[in-house]
């Protein structure tokens, strides 16, 4: 009897405790903390390390919105939605030097990048849309394809460049 309540560990939160349960109790509680750690490591391991992008593929709308002889810059998109007699026509935005978001000047008739002053040609007769007319720039601003959707709106696919002076007609 003497030797039973030697054995009993006194604390203040459980004052009638032994040592044997105790230790039963701490090693419960170590496998239990090593196995929420495994779980967490284990879920970060088989999860897999990608980045969500949004869609290359933007719906600009009806081409009705779009005045003749306009350029549109959609600024989330990164592109122009030029609206030319020949037809429908979008350009990225980007300037080709470093990367620059570039800006329509509608007094002078082009497509400007604050940046390092490339300028490029966008409405200008006997010129192709895009082509750079001075700057850095070491190529045009690409033009990227452009559909129409079966609701009639203008879809941009911005992964895709194609040939200059592929209109879409409306
Ligand atoms: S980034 Fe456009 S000219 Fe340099």
């Amino acid at each position: 009897m003497a030797e039973e309540k030697k054995e009993r560990v006194q604390t203040a939160a459980n004052p009638g405790i032994d040592r044997r349960e105790f230790f039963v109790k701490m090693g419960l509680g170590s496998m239990g903390i090593a196995a929420a750690g495994t779980a967490v490591f284990g879920y970060q391991f088989l999860s897999p390390n990608v980045l969500y992008e949004p869609s290359p593929v933007v719906n600009m709308g009806r081409p009705e919105s779009y005045q003749p002889d306009s350029v549109t810059l959609d600024v989330d998109a990164r592109i122009f939605v030029v609206h030319a007699k020949e037809g429908f026509f979008a350009l990225n935005a980007v300037c080709t030097h470093l990367g620059c978001l570039t800006a329509w000047k509608p007094d002078l008739g082009i497509i400007a990048c604050p940046c390092h002053g490339s300028k490029f040609n966008v409405l200008q007769a006997g010129k192709t849309p895009g082509e750079k007319i001075e700057g850095p720039a070491p190529k045009p601003l690409p033009w990227l394809k452009m559909s129409l959707s079966e609701e009639g709106e203008l879809i941009v696919d911005r992964s895709e460049e194609i040939r200059p002076l592929q209109f879409v007609r409306v």
